[in-house]
């Protein structure tokens, strides 16, 4: 079983593709406070948890409440596919900019069966190429991960690992 160390004040950028899990495994580890999600910041700014138009608006959001709760020293959780390299860019800025760690933590699921969760919910309407595009892009990320500054880049491959994880909070001093 995974046990995954996490500084007890961190900013945690999930990692994955639509369907690998992230908003279920940040519903099963954290609070729900203490989780941003880029479909409720979508939802916020233009009513529509799937308008990508929304995307910009929707993380300047984002990244604003995140540097608010980070300078008061709670624990912030990225709940967002965080597949691009600006995306977790922009993550890392925030925490550094607040003197807090960033951390990822990437859920890798079979292609296939992302893309079974995903065409079972009514609330998600892509199409196959954009998920293979994202397996793609999780692909590239595994390169890019270790050199973008996270403190940590934890890896749960596969359905068993990432539902027996577990998160031990570790205290910084
Ligand atoms: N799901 C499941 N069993 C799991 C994890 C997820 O059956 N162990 C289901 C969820 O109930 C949901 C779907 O798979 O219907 C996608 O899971 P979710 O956690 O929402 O995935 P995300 O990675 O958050 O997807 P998205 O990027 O589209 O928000
Ligand atoms: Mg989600």
């Amino acid at each position: 079983m995974a046990v995954l160390g996490v500084p007890e004040l961190a900013l945690v950028a999930l990692v994955g593709v639509s369907g690998s899990g992230k908003s279920t495994f940040a519903r099963r580890h954290f609070a729900p406070s203490q989780v941003l999600s880029s479909d409720a910041f979508r939802a916020m700014v233009a009513d529509d948890e799937n308008d990508q138009s929304a995307s910009a608006d929707a993380f300047d959001a984002l990244h604003y409440v995140a540097g608010k709760r980070l300078r008061a020293g709670r624990l912030t959780v990225v709940d967002a596919t965080n597949l691009q390299p600006h995306a977790r860019a922009a993550l890392v800025r925030v925490a550094r900019e607040h003197d807090v760690l960033p951390v990822a933590i990437v859920l890798d699921v079979p292609e296939a069966l992302a893309w079974a969760r995903t065409e079972a919910r009514a609330d998600r309407t892509f199409g196959k190429q954009v998920l293979a595009r994202m397996s793609r892009d999780l692909r590239r990320t595994y390169a890019q991960l270790a050199r973008e500054g996270f403190r940590k880049v934890h890896v749960l491959r596969g359905v068993d690992e990432i539902d027996a994880a577990q998160i031990r909070f570790e205290r910084l001093f």
